[in-house]
């Protein structure tokens, strides 16, 4: 048998039919009420629900104890309970009429047409209000009867709508010290609007062929605001010159200045994006061989040594390496890793071995709870901040040793404190708390001086670039900004005695890419690139850039002053997609991708002339210098061969040793299946010549899947090891590598 209850719902004052309500009907009985049936008030506030015995889902007695509800079209205010005024054994057919008082709407209509503001702006985010939008925007105007509202009246005239206003209004609607209620009625609003269009009409026919589905309109509607409130321009103009702090830094990074609070809330309501081949090859091609990482923190003494260890060698070799700790979530890239220190402690012609993770607050905070928390940089990151900390730090990329004390760096955040020869973590590392920006993983430590210069890049909010210096007592003594046109990725710099110079190369960070899905590094040819120079103690004023034909720089070797000159070493390739596999710049093949060949720029400083050459048409990178000579002009150049044949991988399988005075260089290879790292040159203690000492790096033997460090005479590269380590585990490819003498470990303040 069926039933049928029909009815209306208006306004009590006015006698309208009041569109869009929920309408629910129940049978109340003793254990549980049955809720026999839903359905939306139509245009005239007029509702129909039919519904059987198969709809009790108690024994069916007959004559329901029938009572409505009515809620808003989004299912959260409920505008009346009939609960109290049940009709008793209910016929067959039931007829409602429900006024409801203008009174229920009115702190409705207050916020519908704030978040109308919000929706005008979303739909003008990409600069145009196509005509879908606008009749669609329209109807919503009209169906919260909105539209002779003055502000209303102004927007439905087409004026445009800037992110900023969108976002301003965003930030009315919200308050200015929004509360988690708030952003969570903000969400439900924005479903309810877009809900309300409950009927397709021609008109929007334009609106929806971009977002055929009435159920991801929000997502889209959510994906634009995200991509407009993470685009560097907006940040730029919304951002108010602020102060950082050590703890900003260290958990919030690069997304310090973004309006994370709102994107946090909508962030929630966007389906993952697809994840595209080209990165699960990425994720692939870092987590295997010797990119996987190890499970085992280990010490072991008195290791094999084939050959023999110098006597006068004596201290720590050290690479950092990532390695995940847990499977890592989203995509994965080989800069996330977490940090682990890999060292071979050499005395007395002795070698010992051990690898420790650099302990992160969020490595620990993981460690805790099992898994994974914060995912990598091709990620978004954590807007709703476990922990209170957005982004993770994996402090993976390079080790360098200033006033007593070793520290592990990632250019995301703050440094790490380690001691040696332990490798136990300190902690991170803020100069008492005055490291206001993120800290370079290629700090460089004038020879003479001790001072140690660095300098912090933000790739999405301004100051994008910061510059800073550490007394060699160990004390910031000036962070400056640095302005850039648009925020990029620079990784090293480099110094002369008295200036600092700098790479703006045009890798730009794009984060809004990553809610399509796509990767959210862009490298533009279009842009030119610069080098910088600034006197060591100098700001922004007394900067002069020098352009050069687009390239990208990832390592400078070294730097110095030559007259009116600045001589630059580095490594220069046309073009970069950050070691992600790909063939497409800019829609154009590019073999030359991520190609690294040594290059030396003479930039004058009285003329402005600026040379650029060439020095040898094959790929190294990591390259190393006797780090005595750091900021002076050198001879020579140590520098890992690149294993072409392995691409994508990016591997290394001999070093070469360039003499910039002859214009010579030779080679050690490795040994076929064998590749290594980037290699340390260690000066024999009171050497008077410069390349008097070592070459120190790890090698992988990809036949026996073991590793060994390798120890060879700085002076005869070409005939091989003087001394192979023989490690008992395998030391996962890596990054930067250090080395800290036994005479620095019996300075170390902890
Ligand atoms: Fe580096």
């Amino acid at each position: 048998m069926s039933y049928k209850i029909i009815g209306k719902v208006y306004e009590t004052e006015t006698s309208l039919g009041i569109p869009n309500l929920i309408v629910q009907a129940f049978d109340k009985d003793m254990l549980k009420d049955d809720n026999l049936g839903e359905t939306i008030t139509d245009s005239e506030g007029k509702f129909e629900i039919n519904y059987t015995e198969k709809d009790f889902k108690e024994m069916f007695e007959g004559g329901p104890d029938l009572y409505i509800i009515i809620k808003t079209r989004d299912g959260v205010n409920t505008l009346y309970n009939g609960k109290n005024n049940i009709r008793h054994e209910a016929k067959r057919h039931e007829h409602f009429d429900i006024g409801i008082p203008k009174s229920a709407f009115a702190p409705l209509i207050k916020d519908d047409k704030q978040l109308l503001k919000v929706l005008w702006g979303v739909a003008w985010l990409d600069g145009v209000l196509e005509p879908g939008e606008k009749l669609y925007l329209k109807q919503v105007a009209n169906e919260k009867g909105l539209a002779d509202e003055p502000e209303i009246k102004t927007l439905l005239e087409e004026k445009p709508v800037s992110s900023e206003e969108a976002y301003a209004s965003l930030v009315e609607y919200l308050g200015t010290n929004p509360s988690d209620e708030d952003y969570d009625e903000l969400c439900r609003s924005l479903e309810t609007l877009i809900a309300l269009d409950s009927v397709v009409e021609d008109v929007e026919t334009e609106f929806l062929a971009s977002i055929p589905k009435r159920e991801t309109r929000k997502t889209t509607l959510n994906q634009r605001l995200l991509g407009a409130f993470l685009d560097s321009e907006f940040i730029a103009k919304i951002s108010k010159p602020k102060i950082s702090t050590s703890l900003t830094v260290q958990k919030e990074g690069a997304y310090s200045d973004t309006p994370y609070r709102v994107m946090s809330q909508l962030i929630d309501k966007i389906e993952p994006p697809e994840i595209k081949e080209i990165q699960k090859i990425l994720a692939g091609l870092f987590l295997q061989d010797n990119f996987a990482p190890v499970k085992e923190e280990i010490t072991a003494s008195d290791l094999p040594v084939i050959g023999q260890l110098p006597q006068e060698l004596s201290g720590m070799f050290l690479r950092i390496s990532p390695n995940p700790l847990f499977p890592p979530i989203g995509l994965y890239h080989w800069f996330d890793g977490d940090g682990m220190l890999h060292g071979v402690n050499i005395k007395d012609g002795k070698a010992s071995y051990r690898n420790r993770y650099v302990q992160t607050d969020t490595l620990k905070i993981e460690k805790q709870e099992g898994k994974a928390i914060w995912p990598g940089l091709l990620n978004l990151p954590r807007f709703d901040s476990p922990h209170e900390i957005m982004i993770k730090n994996p402090a993976n990329t390079s080790v360098i040793w200033h006033a007593g004390k070793l520290f592990a760096l990632c250019e995301a955040g703050v440094p790490h404190h380690i001691r040696v020869p332990d490798l136990e973590t300190v902690g991170a590392y803020t100069f008492n708390d005055k490291l206001t920006c993120a800290f370079t993983a290629h700090p460089k430590i004038d020879p003479v001086t001790g001072e140690m210069m660095f300098f912090g890049f933000s790739p999405i909010a301004p100051a994008y670039l910061s510059y800073g210096v550490v007394t060699a007592e160990g004390e910031i003594t000036r962070i400056v900004p640095i302005e850039l046109p648009s925020p990029v990725m620079m990784h090293d710099f480099a110094i002369t005695q008295n200036y600092s110079i700098f790479l703006d190369m045009p890798l730009g960070f794009v984060p809004g890419k990553m809610i399509k899905g796509e990767i959210p590094l862009a490298f533009n040819p279009k842009r030119k690139s610069r080098i910088g120079i600034i006197l060591r103690h100098g700001d922004n004023n007394s900067l002069r850039w020098f352009e050069v034909p687009t390239c990208m720089v990832y390592h400078t070797v070294n730097a110095y002053e030559e007259g009116s000159e600045i001589v630059l070493l580095g490594l220069r390739m046309p073009s970069t997609n950050l070691l992600i596999p790909s063939d497409d710049i800019e829609n154009g093949k590019n073999s030359e991708n991520e190609m690294a060949k040594m290059c030396r720029w003479r930039i004058d400083l009285k003329t402005g002339v600026i040379a650029e050459e060439l020095l040898d048409d094959q790929v190294t990178e990591f390259p190393r210098i006797n780090d005595n000579l750091v900021g002076r002009k050198m001879r020579y150049i140590y520098a890992g061969e690149g294993a072409l044949y392995a691409n994508p991988k990016p591997l290394l399988d001999g070093v070469k040793k360039y003499d910039l005075e002859k214009g010579t260089n030779e080679s050690y290879f490795f040994g076929r299946g064998r590749f290594g790292g980037e290699c340390v040159f260690v000066p024999r203690p009171n050497a008077t010549v410069e390349d008097d000492g070592w070459v120190i790096t790890y090698i992988h033997d990809t036949i026996t899947d073991r590793s060994e460090l390798i120890v060879l005479n700085a002076q005869k590269i070409t005939v091989g090891p003087v001394a192979r380590v023989m490690l008992p585990q395998r030391v996962p490819y890596g990054f930067h590598c250090g080395w800290v003498s036994s005479e620095q470990m019996a300075t170390q303040k902890i």
